[in-house]
Protein backbone atom coordinates (compact mmCIF):
# COMPACT_ATOMS: atom_id res chain seq x y z
CA UNK A 1 0.00 0.00 0.00
CA UNK A 2 1.18 3.58 -0.84
CA UNK A 3 0.13 7.19 0.39
CA UNK A 4 -2.27 7.58 -1.98
CA UNK A 5 -4.37 4.08 -1.10
CA UNK A 6 -4.11 4.44 3.02
CA UNK A 7 -3.75 7.24 5.31
CA UNK A 8 -2.36 7.42 8.95
CA UNK A 9 -4.02 10.48 10.96
CA UNK A 10 -4.18 12.36 14.34
CA UNK A 11 -7.45 13.91 15.18
CA UNK A 12 -7.41 16.32 18.48
CA UNK A 13 -9.27 16.44 21.17
CA UNK A 14 -11.32 19.37 21.50
CA UNK A 15 -13.02 21.66 24.01
CA UNK A 16 -16.66 22.64 23.00
CA UNK A 17 -19.00 25.64 24.64
CA UNK A 18 -15.91 27.44 26.41
CA UNK A 19 -18.52 28.75 28.63
CA UNK A 20 -20.41 31.45 27.12
CA UNK A 21 -20.56 29.72 23.28
CA UNK A 22 -22.76 26.83 23.95
CA UNK A 23 -22.91 24.64 20.78
CA UNK A 24 -21.06 27.69 18.77
CA UNK A 25 -17.61 27.79 20.25
CA UNK A 26 -14.66 25.06 20.20
CA UNK A 27 -11.18 24.97 20.71
CA UNK A 28 -8.70 22.29 19.54
CA UNK A 29 -5.78 20.61 21.80
CA UNK A 30 -2.15 19.70 21.07
CA UNK A 31 -1.17 16.68 23.74
CA UNK A 32 -4.60 14.38 23.16
CA UNK A 33 -6.37 12.42 20.26
CA UNK A 34 -7.28 10.30 18.76
CA UNK A 35 -4.93 8.28 16.08
CA UNK A 36 -7.00 6.36 12.94
CA UNK A 37 -5.52 4.64 9.83
CA UNK A 38 -7.90 4.82 6.52
CA UNK A 39 -7.69 2.80 3.54
CA UNK A 40 -8.71 2.59 0.66
CA UNK A 41 -10.61 -0.43 -0.91
CA UNK A 42 -12.59 -1.59 -3.97
CA UNK A 43 -15.51 -3.18 -2.32
CA UNK A 44 -18.24 -0.57 -1.54
CA UNK A 45 -19.31 0.51 1.63
CA UNK A 46 -17.54 1.70 5.18
CA UNK A 47 -16.03 -1.32 7.60
CA UNK A 48 -14.14 -0.59 10.78
CA UNK A 49 -11.97 -3.25 10.67
CA UNK A 50 -9.94 -2.21 14.28
CA UNK A 51 -10.91 -0.69 17.37
CA UNK A 52 -8.92 -0.21 20.17
CA UNK A 53 -8.82 1.73 23.47
CA UNK A 54 -12.38 1.82 24.28
CA UNK A 55 -15.12 -0.51 24.28
CA UNK A 56 -17.62 0.87 21.25
CA UNK A 57 -19.22 -0.44 18.22
CA UNK A 58 -17.30 -1.41 15.03
CA UNK A 59 -20.71 -2.09 13.33
CA UNK A 60 -20.42 0.62 10.57
CA UNK A 61 -24.24 2.32 11.22
CA UNK A 62 -23.81 2.21 15.11
CA UNK A 63 -20.63 3.76 14.82
CA UNK A 64 -19.99 7.25 14.59
CA UNK A 65 -16.95 7.02 12.20
CA UNK A 66 -18.99 4.94 10.07
CA UNK A 67 -22.61 6.76 9.99
CA UNK A 68 -19.43 10.22 9.06
CA UNK A 69 -18.15 8.30 6.31
CA UNK A 70 -21.48 6.93 5.10
CA UNK A 71 -22.77 10.17 4.71
CA UNK A 72 -19.92 11.28 2.93
CA UNK A 73 -20.44 8.24 0.48
CA UNK A 74 -23.81 9.25 -0.31
CA UNK A 75 -22.55 12.42 -1.81
CA UNK A 76 -20.05 11.42 -3.43
CA UNK A 77 -19.32 9.17 -6.84
CA UNK A 78 -17.10 6.81 -5.98
CA UNK A 79 -17.67 3.70 -6.33
CA UNK A 80 -15.50 1.46 -4.22
CA UNK A 81 -15.35 1.71 -0.19
CA UNK A 82 -12.95 2.32 3.08
CA UNK A 83 -11.68 0.37 5.95
CA UNK A 84 -11.18 2.18 8.84
CA UNK A 85 -8.94 1.26 11.66
CA UNK A 86 -9.61 3.33 14.99
CA UNK A 87 -7.06 3.58 17.71
CA UNK A 88 -8.98 5.41 20.44
CA UNK A 89 -6.77 7.51 23.09
CA UNK A 90 -9.60 9.99 24.02
CA UNK A 91 -12.14 8.09 26.21
CA UNK A 92 -15.93 7.99 25.27
CA UNK A 93 -18.22 10.17 26.96
CA UNK A 94 -14.97 12.32 28.32
CA UNK A 95 -16.32 15.57 27.09
CA UNK A 96 -13.50 16.04 24.72
CA UNK A 97 -14.50 15.22 21.96
CA UNK A 98 -14.38 11.70 21.29
CA UNK A 99 -16.69 11.14 18.60
CA UNK A 100 -16.08 14.19 17.41
CA UNK A 101 -12.31 13.12 16.84
CA UNK A 102 -13.79 9.88 15.10
CA UNK A 103 -16.03 11.24 12.93
CA UNK A 104 -13.87 14.02 11.95
CA UNK A 105 -10.84 11.97 11.19
CA UNK A 106 -12.53 9.32 9.03
CA UNK A 107 -14.31 12.28 6.51
CA UNK A 108 -11.08 14.42 6.78
CA UNK A 109 -9.35 11.17 5.66
CA UNK A 110 -11.65 9.89 3.12
CA UNK A 111 -11.29 13.60 1.35
CA UNK A 112 -7.74 13.33 1.03
CA UNK A 113 -7.66 9.74 -0.45
CA UNK A 114 -10.05 10.79 -2.54
CA UNK A 115 -8.58 13.88 -3.96
CA UNK A 116 -9.81 16.41 -1.75
CA UNK A 117 -13.75 16.44 -3.64
CA UNK A 118 -15.46 18.48 -0.60
CA UNK A 119 -14.83 21.45 1.11
CA UNK A 120 -13.99 21.99 5.02
CA UNK A 121 -17.81 23.13 5.78
CA UNK A 122 -19.00 20.38 3.69
CA UNK A 123 -16.81 17.73 5.46
CA UNK A 124 -18.07 19.54 8.36
CA UNK A 125 -21.18 18.38 7.78
CA UNK A 126 -20.87 14.69 7.01
CA UNK A 127 -18.79 14.77 10.58
CA UNK A 128 -22.27 16.24 12.22
CA UNK A 129 -23.85 12.97 11.49
CA UNK A 130 -21.56 11.35 13.78
CA UNK A 131 -22.76 13.83 16.53
CA UNK A 132 -26.50 13.00 15.75
CA UNK A 133 -25.97 9.45 16.77
CA UNK A 134 -23.74 10.14 19.57
CA UNK A 135 -25.73 12.60 21.00
CA UNK A 136 -29.00 13.11 19.12
CA UNK A 137 -28.20 16.55 18.20
CA UNK A 138 -26.34 17.19 15.08
CA UNK A 139 -23.96 20.04 16.35
CA UNK A 140 -20.54 21.35 15.23
CA UNK A 141 -18.96 22.96 17.79
CA UNK A 142 -16.59 19.79 18.33
CA UNK A 143 -16.00 18.85 15.01
CA UNK A 144 -15.57 22.45 13.36
CA UNK A 145 -12.39 23.11 15.35
CA UNK A 146 -11.45 19.28 14.86
CA UNK A 147 -10.79 20.18 11.43
CA UNK A 148 -9.91 23.19 11.43
CA UNK A 149 -7.28 23.24 14.59
CA UNK A 150 -7.74 26.45 16.65
CA UNK A 151 -10.61 28.09 17.86
CA UNK A 152 -13.75 28.00 15.66
CA UNK A 153 -17.26 30.10 15.74
CA UNK A 154 -20.47 28.51 14.37
CA UNK A 155 -21.83 31.85 13.03
CA UNK A 156 -24.55 29.74 11.98
CA UNK A 157 -26.15 26.06 11.30
CA UNK A 158 -27.84 26.77 8.65
CA UNK A 159 -26.42 27.88 5.99
CA UNK A 160 -23.62 26.01 7.70
CA UNK A 161 -20.65 28.82 8.23
CA UNK A 162 -17.26 28.14 10.30
CA UNK A 163 -15.16 31.16 11.49
CA UNK A 164 -11.64 30.03 12.19
CA UNK A 165 -10.65 32.20 14.82
CA UNK A 166 -6.70 33.07 15.68
CA UNK A 167 -5.73 31.51 19.38
CA UNK A 168 -3.05 33.54 21.44
CA UNK A 169 0.10 32.30 21.33
CA UNK A 170 0.02 31.31 25.67
CA UNK A 171 -2.92 30.71 25.96
CA UNK A 172 -2.99 27.17 27.67
CA UNK A 173 -5.77 24.55 28.71
CA UNK A 174 -6.22 22.47 31.91
CA UNK A 175 -8.42 19.74 31.44
CA UNK A 176 -9.46 17.41 34.35
CA UNK A 177 -12.06 14.19 33.69
CA UNK A 178 -13.63 12.89 36.60
CA UNK A 179 -13.87 9.16 35.94
CA UNK A 180 -18.01 9.68 36.34
CA UNK A 181 -20.54 9.09 33.35
CA UNK A 182 -22.20 11.41 32.02
CA UNK A 183 -23.78 11.29 28.76
CA UNK A 184 -24.19 14.09 26.20
CA UNK A 185 -27.49 12.95 25.21
CA UNK A 186 -28.53 13.13 29.03
CA UNK A 187 -26.89 16.64 30.02
CA UNK A 188 -28.66 18.31 27.16
CA UNK A 189 -32.20 17.09 28.50
CA UNK A 190 -31.82 18.82 31.07
CA UNK A 191 -31.34 22.22 30.04
CA UNK A 192 -34.51 24.52 29.61
CA UNK A 193 -34.90 25.38 25.77
CA UNK A 194 -36.15 29.00 26.57
CA UNK A 195 -33.83 31.68 28.29
CA UNK A 196 -34.61 34.75 29.50
CA UNK A 197 -33.53 38.54 27.47
CA UNK A 198 -31.39 39.44 30.46
CA UNK A 199 -29.54 36.04 30.50
CA UNK A 200 -29.03 36.33 26.76
CA UNK A 201 -27.67 40.18 26.81
CA UNK A 202 -25.39 38.81 29.49
CA UNK A 203 -24.61 36.15 27.43
CA UNK A 204 -23.67 37.13 23.91
CA UNK A 205 -21.87 39.94 25.79
CA UNK A 206 -19.34 37.98 26.94
CA UNK A 207 -19.27 35.55 23.61
CA UNK A 208 -18.43 38.70 21.79
CA UNK A 209 -15.71 39.66 24.36
CA UNK A 210 -13.74 36.24 24.20
CA UNK A 211 -13.41 36.60 20.55
CA UNK A 212 -12.31 39.80 20.66
CA UNK A 213 -10.04 38.96 23.28
CA UNK A 214 -9.09 35.94 21.27
CA UNK A 215 -7.95 38.24 18.12
CA UNK A 216 -6.47 41.00 20.10
CA UNK A 217 -4.70 38.03 22.48
CA UNK A 218 -5.85 40.23 25.50
CA UNK A 219 -6.10 37.44 27.66
CA UNK A 220 -7.83 39.82 30.72
CA UNK A 221 -10.53 39.81 28.65
CA UNK A 222 -10.52 36.51 27.92
CA UNK A 223 -10.97 35.75 30.96
CA UNK A 224 -13.36 37.96 31.81
CA UNK A 225 -15.54 36.73 28.81
CA UNK A 226 -15.30 33.02 30.24
CA UNK A 227 -18.41 32.87 31.74
CA UNK A 228 -21.67 31.07 31.40
CA UNK A 229 -24.93 32.33 32.83
CA UNK A 230 -27.38 29.46 30.87
CA UNK A 231 -26.10 26.13 30.87
CA UNK A 232 -22.98 25.66 33.10
CA UNK A 233 -25.84 26.37 36.27
CA UNK A 234 -27.69 23.34 34.94
CA UNK A 235 -25.02 21.10 33.92
CA UNK A 236 -22.99 21.80 36.64
CA UNK A 237 -25.16 19.55 39.35
CA UNK A 238 -23.93 16.68 37.22
CA UNK A 239 -20.58 16.97 38.14
CA UNK A 240 -19.00 16.32 41.78
CA UNK A 241 -17.04 18.95 42.89
CA UNK A 242 -17.31 21.41 40.19
CA UNK A 243 -17.43 24.44 41.95
CA UNK A 244 -14.53 23.28 43.94
CA UNK A 245 -12.45 22.33 40.97
CA UNK A 246 -13.49 26.40 39.32
CA UNK A 247 -12.67 28.38 42.53
CA UNK A 248 -9.13 26.41 43.18
CA UNK A 249 -8.41 27.14 39.65
CA UNK A 250 -9.08 30.79 39.74
CA UNK A 251 -7.11 30.95 42.71
CA UNK A 252 -4.20 29.36 41.54
CA UNK A 253 -4.51 31.78 38.84
CA UNK A 254 -6.67 30.03 35.68
CA UNK A 255 -7.93 33.03 33.34
CA UNK A 256 -11.31 31.06 33.36
CA UNK A 257 -12.87 27.59 34.22
CA UNK A 258 -15.72 25.94 32.88
CA UNK A 259 -17.07 22.72 31.73
CA UNK A 260 -15.87 21.19 28.58
CA UNK A 261 -18.59 20.28 26.13
CA UNK A 262 -21.17 18.69 28.08
CA UNK A 263 -18.70 17.33 30.82
CA UNK A 264 -17.73 15.79 32.94
CA UNK A 265 -14.89 16.96 32.40
CA UNK A 266 -13.58 20.67 33.54
CA UNK A 267 -11.06 23.08 31.86
CA UNK A 268 -8.92 25.70 32.68
CA UNK A 269 -7.63 28.49 30.51
CA UNK A 270 -4.24 29.52 31.65
CA UNK A 271 -1.42 32.39 30.30
CA UNK A 272 1.77 29.83 29.73
CA UNK A 273 2.74 26.91 30.77
CA UNK A 274 3.51 26.92 33.99
CA UNK A 275 0.12 28.77 35.03
CA UNK A 276 -1.79 25.84 33.50
CA UNK A 277 0.39 22.82 35.35
CA UNK A 278 -0.29 24.94 38.78
CA UNK A 279 -3.97 24.97 38.35
CA UNK A 280 -3.41 21.07 37.35
CA UNK A 281 -2.04 20.65 40.43
CA UNK A 282 -5.35 22.29 41.97
CA UNK A 283 -7.33 20.61 40.68
CA UNK A 284 -5.85 17.04 40.51
CA UNK A 285 -6.08 18.02 44.84
CA UNK A 286 -10.17 18.28 44.71
CA UNK A 287 -10.73 14.90 43.26
CA UNK A 288 -7.71 13.11 45.39
CA UNK A 289 -9.65 14.87 48.09
CA UNK A 290 -12.99 13.75 47.16
CA UNK A 291 -11.80 10.37 46.19
CA UNK A 292 -12.77 9.84 42.83
CA UNK A 293 -10.15 8.75 39.68
CA UNK A 294 -9.29 11.24 37.12
CA UNK A 295 -7.16 12.22 34.03
CA UNK A 296 -5.80 15.35 33.21
CA UNK A 297 -4.39 17.06 30.33
CA UNK A 298 -2.02 20.19 29.88
CA UNK A 299 -2.13 21.13 26.39
CA UNK A 300 -1.40 23.82 24.18
CA UNK A 301 -3.89 24.83 21.39
CA UNK A 302 -3.30 22.75 17.93
CA UNK A 303 -3.43 24.95 15.51
CA UNK A 304 -3.67 22.90 12.63
CA UNK A 305 -6.22 20.51 13.13
CA UNK A 306 -6.74 16.55 12.01
CA UNK A 307 -3.55 15.52 9.77
CA UNK A 308 -1.19 12.99 8.77
CA UNK A 309 1.09 11.42 11.05
N1 LIG B 1 -22.28 21.69 22.55
C1 LIG B 1 -22.43 20.32 22.91
C2 LIG B 1 -23.13 20.22 24.25
C3 LIG B 1 -21.07 19.69 22.99
O1 LIG B 1 -22.73 20.95 25.16
O2 LIG B 1 -24.06 19.44 24.39
C4 LIG B 1 -21.13 18.21 23.36
O3 LIG B 1 -19.85 17.72 23.44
Amino acid sequence: MNATTELKIFCPATIANISCGFDVLGVALESVGDEMLIRKVEQKGIRITKLTGQNLPTETHLNVAGVAGLALLADSNYEGGFEIEMYKKIKAGSGIGSSAASSTGAVWAMNELLGRPFSKTELVKFAMEGERLASGVAHADNVAPALFGGFTLVRSYDPLDIVPIPSPKQLWATVIHPQIEVRTSDSRKILKTNITLADGIKQWGNLGGLVAGLFTEDYSLIGRSLVDHIVEPIRSILIPGFDKVKSVSMDAGALGCGISGSGPSIFAFSKGEENALHVARAMKDVYRKIGIDYDVHVSKVNSTGVHKI
